[in-house]
């Protein structure tokens, strides 16, 4: 979603602004913009419906000359993508230009009382409506100020200006991050934020802001992140962070850090023709990975928050990594016997959930910037009770706000949709469950050869991926397709929610998961020839219930896709087709059973010429509520 850049230095601003945009694309967006000093003293805003290279085109050979500017990449919130309601936008008569991230739910009665103030808006953004309220509030601070002594000075200006700014905060409902720059101020950006992530970077020659780390760190090499509701003066030579308990000018100390120790990796390069099947391609080895010392070492886990027992664990999270967690209750529920459970994260917030004693709150978040699951989390803190995320991005705003991290350690995921994030998750809640198991000493026989069976995992994953080209063929016979239907039970329910999820957000096709016992209470009716349901089928205690339930569709005319173990006569017979995976422990079937449905999803996505590495209205990193 929507990434915010400043630059204020000795270099050129646009190259470094146009670096960083390319940084964030991963995150999803649908226009671009820069704004940059120009010589006579203007404010020079450049911007476009697209991406970064129609930017990159329309400056062409007329590189605005500038030691500082602004730029963002937008997701549409309000207003379709349009040039006009791309950033930055103006306020006054172009005396300012601001980026802004977040949502802002006043808009509407801030704009009508500006309209009767005079001021006239070019887009349908609420962040157009934050440029003139900032404007509005510093002239009156201003006119107020030089009212009472006459011509201001530079720190009476500067003090009236913050002032002005605290003030059209006040104003503001809801979240936003913000890089300012002023056309009468060539020294100085301003930033704030509350609810919206800020990245402040100090390079060899000036300072870089951004939405994340990686939209700065190639050429930031210390960091320091911007709290909820504080202002930052960023000059090319220092930064000034103002007291938010203080409404003077006094500024806190601050703390600068260094590239954090588990760095993402950001390589830009991609081998395989899309970056999701790269992505996929890739879990065999990030698996390997994690499974390396798994028989006597827990040592990348925060020990001193998971080995005091917990009573009950809660797990929040959203989308995919919500799949993840729900996988997570089944397994830490059979091995350790402590009772989890788990939710969306955007319902957690708004509802009265009961506190209890003695509860672990695991949030799950490939990108950690999710804003449902970071609003959960800090719903939650106000328990004080134990919180640790499992989360692939150092230096997020959820490994940043939560107790401890468990990292996914997967590099870098482009592809907007969650691939080798939700293997790795599911690796490292099985992890969790056997550490609690070992603690509690259950099913300590069943342990061991669990962890004998984890270490085949990635083979049989590889092998998965060897058959691609016939699970491609499968996927170009559904082309067509109107619907589909994923059934699961117990450990695979979690998978069948996954795969349907996966195929709608890559293909555009509908698809629902659903636990494979319920179809009977109501989607049954859904059947017919139209209707594909894919099943997972694999042994286990539910397998002949799911058989049944395949029989069911089968005698209503409903098409079968059954993910199955080879031999298994029973299914072939059942289904119109098998895609086949080899059988490991029913409790981590659903590792190996997720992948031919991320690669059956990709190829249908592809031969309906969609763009599976960036899905329409989809964004990598949801940062609005
Ligand atoms: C999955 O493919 C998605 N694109 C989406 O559901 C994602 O998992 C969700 O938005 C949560 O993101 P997070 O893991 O970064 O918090």
């Amino acid at each position: 979603m929507c990434g915010i850049l400043g630059y204020i230095g000795s270099q050129q601003a646009t190259p470094l602004l146009l670096e960083g945009l390319r940084r964030l694309e991963y995150r999803g967006y649908d226009s671009v913009g820069i704004s940059t000093m120009s010589d006579n003293g203007n404010l020079n805003v450049l911007k476009t419906a697209g991406r970064v290279d129609t930017l990159t085109d329309l400056i062409g050979n007329h590189l605005p000359i500038s030691n500082m500017g602004i730029g963002h990449s937008r997701w549409a919130t309000h207003g379709p993508a349009t040039r006009d309601n791309a950033h930055p936008h103006v306020g006054g008569n172009c005396d300012l230009a601001l980026v802004h991230n977040g949502v802002i739910e006043n808009h509407d009665e801030l704009r009508t009382r500006l309209e009767s103030l005079g001021f006239y808006f070019k887009s349908g953004t609420d962040s157009e409506v934050i440029a003139h309220l900032i404007h509005w509030h510093i002239t009156q601070r201003t006119k107020l100020q030089s009212n009472a002594c006459g011509e201001l000075q530079e720190q009476d200006e500067f003090r009236s200006r913050i002032q002005g700014v605290r003030r059209a905060l006040k104003e503001l409902r809801g979240s936003y991050a913000l890089v300012i720059m002023f056309r009468d101020q060539p020294d100085y950006l301003l930033a704030v934020c509350n609810g919206s992530p800020l990245i402040i970077g100090t390079t060899d020659d000036g300072h870089l802001i951004g939405s994340d780390k990686h939209a700065i760190s190639h050429s930031a090499h210390q960091f320091t992140r911007l709290e909820d509701q504080e202002l930052a003066v960023i000059r090319s030579d220092s930064v000034q962070i103002l007291q938010k308990t203080n409404p003077g000018l006094a500024s806190r100390e601050i703390l600068w850090k260094e590239e954090d120790t588990h760095s993402l990796s950001f390589d830009d390069s991609c081998t395989y023709s899309h970056r999701t099947l790269q992505e996929i391609h890739e879990q065999p080895l990030t698996l390997k990975h994690m499974l390396s010392n798994i028989e006597d070492d827990f040592h990348s886990f925060p020990i001193e928050f998971l080995n005091n027992l917990p009573k009950r664990i809660l797990i929040l999270a959203c989308g995919t990594s919500y799949h993840a967690g729900l996988f997570g209750k089944y397994i830490i529920e059979a091995i350790s016997g402590i009772p989890v459970e788990v939710e969306y994260a955007s319902e957690f917030r708004y509802r009265e959930s009961p506190y209890q004693e003695g509860t672990l709150l695991l949030t799950i978040s490939q990108s950690g910037e999710t804003a449902d699951t970071l609003g959960a989390l800090r719903e939650f803190k106000q328990r004080k009770q134990p919180t640790v995320a499992i989360c692939n991005v150092p230096g997020s705003t959820l490994t940043e706000e939560s107790d401890a991290t468990i990292f996914l350690n997967v590099g870098l995921e482009n592809g907007v949709a969650a691939t080798k994030s939700y293997t790795a998750d599911c690796a490292i809640l099985s992890r969790l469950a056997m550490l609690w198991g070992y603690q509690k000493d259950v099913n300590v026989s069943r342990l061991s050869l669990l962890i004998n069976d984890f270490h085949t995992i990635p083979q049989m994953i590889s092998n998965v991926l060897d058959a691609k080209e016939s699970i491609k063929n499968v996927a170009h016979t559904y082309e067509d397709a109107k619907r589909f239907l994923f059934i699961g039970r117990g450990f695979d329910y979690p998978t069948a929610l996954e795969g349907a999820l996966k195929l709608k957000e890559l293909s555009y096709i509908s698809a629902e998961g659903y636990a494979a016992g319920e179809l009977k209470h109501g989607p049954l009716a859904l059947v017919d020839d139209q209707t594909i349901t894919v099943a997972l089928a694999t042994p286990g205690r539910t397998y002949e219930k799911v058989l049944s339930n395949l029989e069911e569709i089968r005698c209503r005319g409903g098409q079968i896709l059954a993910i199955g173990v080879e031999d298994d006569q029973r299914l072939k017979r059942v289904a119109n087709n098998v895609i086949y995976v080899q059988k490991v422990d029913e409790f981590l079937q659903p590792l190996v059973n997720i992948i031919p449905l991320q690669l059956f999803a990709f190829y249908l996505a592809l031969a309906r010429g969609c763009d599976v590495d960036r899905p329409r209205n989809l964004a990598k990193s949801v940062t609005v509520e």
